[in-house]
């Protein structure tokens, strides 16, 4: 369903586009240009990529766009969060020049055919849970970037995986975009920014910080090797899965980050610890780097 048009705020800025066509308009003479792709919903997490994009560039796009090609057919397309009119008011304050909120048409005009693949990394985690999700992101983020043509994009690194596929994607495409990694930002009690955070109950929200429990306590245990990061980490899962509301573990792995496999026991320099858990109906992720000596 299309949403109306928000009104331009009290500045005329950020100039809200539909169609390529006006997104060409607004950034006519735009100089460094940044983009922030998003699905909208949009929290402080995004407010720090915005405020990088600022940082590091004369205009800022923001991309607005619920991408149906990266859900799975039981997943939640259809109740993700969708208010244009306050995530207007969000880019307005971080100073956001363009958004670029298109239709599903004008993305998908037909039946896709031509797809990026993401290749074995795209099979791992959390391409092994959802599958087909990240051929939906990069092709999605492809023509995000023939669209708007931006010298940069940047992207939170609480979706790892997907920052990792989208640098790759760009060196294996020549595509000439520099991929900026925004740290990932956490509320007060730990548990990581994300616009799937507002389906959480009060009860959902104490069982979804075994998450970043379990990646601290798999951090703290690196001085003593691999292994015992994943059985420290483990721990915290297993016992959130016996809470009230149980935790479901849906993945928990200590990956290289150059092939997201699995690294051995033995393996010594930087790892990625990632969890993927339901906790009720809504699924969550959260990742930290983590170094064996
Ligand atoms: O991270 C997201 O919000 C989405 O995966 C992205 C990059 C906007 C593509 O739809």
């Amino acid at each position: 369903m299309t949403e109306p048009t928000p009104q331009a705020t009290t500045t005329d800025r950020p100039v809200i586009t539909r169609t390529p066509r006006e997104l060409r308009e607004a950034l006519t003479g735009a100089g460094r240009t940044a983009l922030v792709p998003t699905m909208g919903a949009l929290h402080e997490g995004h407010c720090s990529l915005m405020r990088l994009a600022r940082e590091q560039a004369d205009t800022v796009v923001v991309s607005i766009f619920v991408n149906p090609l990266q859900f799975g057919p039981d997943e939640d397309l259809d109740r993700y969060p969708r208010d244009l009119a306050t995530d207007t008011e969000i880019c307005a304050k971080e100073g956001v020049d363009v958004i670029f909120a298109p239709e599903e048409r004008t993305m998908y005009p037909t039946e896709q055919m031509i797809t990026v693949e993401a290749g074995s990394m795209g099979r791992r985690l959390e391409g092994a849970s959802r599958p087909g999700h990240f051929t939906g992101v990069l092709t999605v983020v492809a023509k995000l970037f023939h669209l708007v043509r931006p010298d940069l994009a940047v992207f939170g690194a609480k979706d790892v995986q997907q920052l990792f596929l989208v640098r790759r994607m760009v060196v294996d495409l020549n595509f000439p975009v520099e991929i900026v990694s925004a740290p990932i930002l956490r509320d007060h009690d730990g548990l990581a920014s994300s616009s799937r955070n507002v389906y959480l109950t009060p009860e959902e929200r104490v069982g979804a910080l075994s998450l970043s429990r379990a990646l601290r306590v798999g951090a703290d245990a690196a001085l003593d090797g691999a292994r015992a990061v994943r059985v420290a980490a483990r721990a915290v899962m297993d016992a959130a899965a016996e809470a009230d509301p149980p935790v479901a573990l849906d993945h928990l792995a200590l990956v290289d980050p150059a092939t997201f496999d699995d690294v051995p026991d033995d393996h010594e320099g930087e790892a990625i610890l990632a969890v993927a858990a339901h906790v009720g109906t809504t699924r969550l992720i959260d990742n930290v780097l983590v170094t064996i000596p």
